[in-house]
């Protein structure tokens, strides 16, 4: 069994107090992480706050090569740090090791980007202040609390980690409890990667026990968070003055608009729906098409989902358990109101505690949870719109505001309805994604505050800092 303490001022703490993650796949304990009390937390934001102004003293580049072996103990555990996610979260193998693969990656981008975070030199020419010449740097905001999700625990974690150590802020972290083997086991990386104590710490235990300590710390500068909109409300709630960016959650459409190439139409809205069983935000999580195209697509959708493996992540099944039994029994209790409210289940509905087969239903209507909930799991619901006009209305009533997909070969046509659907990005004839990860991400409504994304987040961590010249 894995054992993974909390990092604190590059200590590892044993206050005697463990947290059990449990294997998703079999049902057993996996491992347990330190559970953290209150002083445990102040402590961790001490350290963070003390070890700032001299992580930020060093030169960029000083900052970047202390990151670049940390990201090279990551290259060296990539294999560890898979066979840890696909224990813990029943992430298959392969996608894990892809996850972290696409971290260094991020990591290499942000290295050259950082680089490019230029000072903006302004005169008062125009204003009436000929003799002003301002100076406006990008300096560290101080000290940031990350907080990442369980379905990305790695990537989503270091995302938010990386940008905002190599502009000189330090960082208290605070990972998913079923992601918090992968996200402990960051500690010793840190560790072995020298990191000067205190810029990293790493706090473990259950968010509902320490979430709002964590939170509510008055050392924070900024909150870089990413999770369901439940928890993401509460601590935008909590408010204080402390800088905001929420990546929550997501009901993202796929609005099929003709049948010229329902085959790839097919592939993109499985992939999409399907892939780590739907636990993405990112997931396409309703289908709106007309019953002409839907009697076309609806067979091929079927044929794809009766082709996916289901089964352990070890076998990198493309449907393996969700998270935990809670959660399934959430999915199957959406599936049995639209089918009480009778849609039809065209494959399917079918569980055994938390693995659940992949569903596909069809005829959903909108007095049906599941044309408005968020699912987190392997369920696509079709709901069939005879008019365009229509289905942007329906898109855009949902709370969420994350991604969209439009299918149509049709350019214009496609664009004209991007620019109608209320969300942080449409993707034209391709599923909803977060990558390329260089471009910005961001949800409105209910889906996030604030955009992540290389460059943005190396934005979203820094603040100007001007210095004005008077000649
Ligand atoms: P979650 O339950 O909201 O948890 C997210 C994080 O918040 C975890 O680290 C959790 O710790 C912590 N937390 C719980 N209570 C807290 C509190 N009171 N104060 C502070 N932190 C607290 O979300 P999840 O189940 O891990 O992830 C699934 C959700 O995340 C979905 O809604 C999905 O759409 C969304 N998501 C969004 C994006 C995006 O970029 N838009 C990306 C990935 C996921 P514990 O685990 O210990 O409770
Ligand atoms: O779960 C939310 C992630 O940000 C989605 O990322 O589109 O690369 O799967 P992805």
């Amino acid at each position: 069994m894995r054992e993974y303490k909390a990092l604190i001022n590059n200590e590892f703490i044993d206050n005697g107090q463990w947290v059990e993650i449990l294997n998703p796949t079999t049902l057993d304990v996996a491992g347990k992480v330190s559970a953290l009390k209150e002083e445990d937390v102040n402590k961790a934001y001490k350290a963070a706050r003390d070890a700032q102004p001299q992580w930020e003293a060093k030169t960029l580049l000083e900052r970047i090569a202390i990151l670049k072996k940390f990201r090279d103990e990551i290259l060296k555990n990539k294999d560890e740090l898979a066979q840890i996610m696909a224990e813990e979260i029943a992430k298959g193998v392969k996608e894990a090791l892809n996850e972290v693969i696409r971290t260094v990656e991020i990591i290499d981008y942000t290295f050259e980007e950082v680089k490019r975070l230029d000072p903006l030199a302004m005169t008062g020419e125009g204003m009436g202040a000929r003799n002003k010449l301002g100076i406006f740097s990008r300096v560290a905001k101080g000290v940031v609390c990350a907080i990442s999700p369980f379905n990305y625990p790695f990537n989503l974690a270091l995302a938010k980690i990386i940008p905002a150590l190599v502009t000189g802020n330090t960082v208290v972290f605070k990972p998913a409890t079923a992601g918090s083997l992968v996200g402990a086991y960051m500690g010793k990386l840190a560790v072995d990667a020298n990191f000067p104590k205190g810029i990293f710490n790493i706090v473990t235990g259950r968010g509902r026990d320490i979430g709002d300590i964590i939170t509510s710390n008055p050392e924070i500068n900024m909150i870089s968070f990413t999770g369901s909109v439940n928890i993401g409300k509460q601590i935008r709630k909590q408010g204080s003055s402390t800088d905001l960016v929420l990546e929550l959650g997501g009901k993202d459409p796929a609005l099929v608009l003709d049948d010229k190439n329902l085959e790839k139409y097919a592939d993109e809205i499985i992939a999409g729906a399907f892939g780590y069983s739907g636990q993405r935000c990112t997931a396409i999580k309703r289908v709106l098409v007309s019953d002409k195209i839907a009697d076309k697509l609806v067979p091929l959708l079927k044929t794809r989902v009766e082709a996916l493996k289901v089964g352990s992540p070890f076998d990198n099944a493309n449907i393996t358990p969700v998270i935990d039994e809670k959660s399934a029994d959430f999915i199957q209790g959406l599936i049995d109101d639209a089918k009480a409210k009778n849609a039809t289940i065209v494959y399917g509905d079918k569980k055994e505690k938390n693995l659940m087969w992949p569903s596909l239903v069809d005829h959903v209507t909108v007095d049906m949870k599941l044309a408005w909930e968020e699912p987190f799991g392997p369920v696509l619901p079709i709901i069939r719109i005879n008019d365009v006009d229509k289905m942007i209305e329906i898109a855009n009533q949902s709370e969420f505001g994350l991604q969209a997909s439009v299918f149509c070969q049709d350019l214009s046509t496609a664009i004209k309805v991007a620019k109608k659907i209320e969300t942080g990005t449409v993707n034209l004839n391709s599923r909803p994604q977060r990558g390329p990860d260089c471009f910005p991400f961001l949800g409105i409504k209910d889906s996030g505050e604030g955009v992540q994304g290389i460059r943005e987040s190396l934005i979203s961590m820094t603040r100007y800092k001007g210095i004005v010249i008077n000649y």
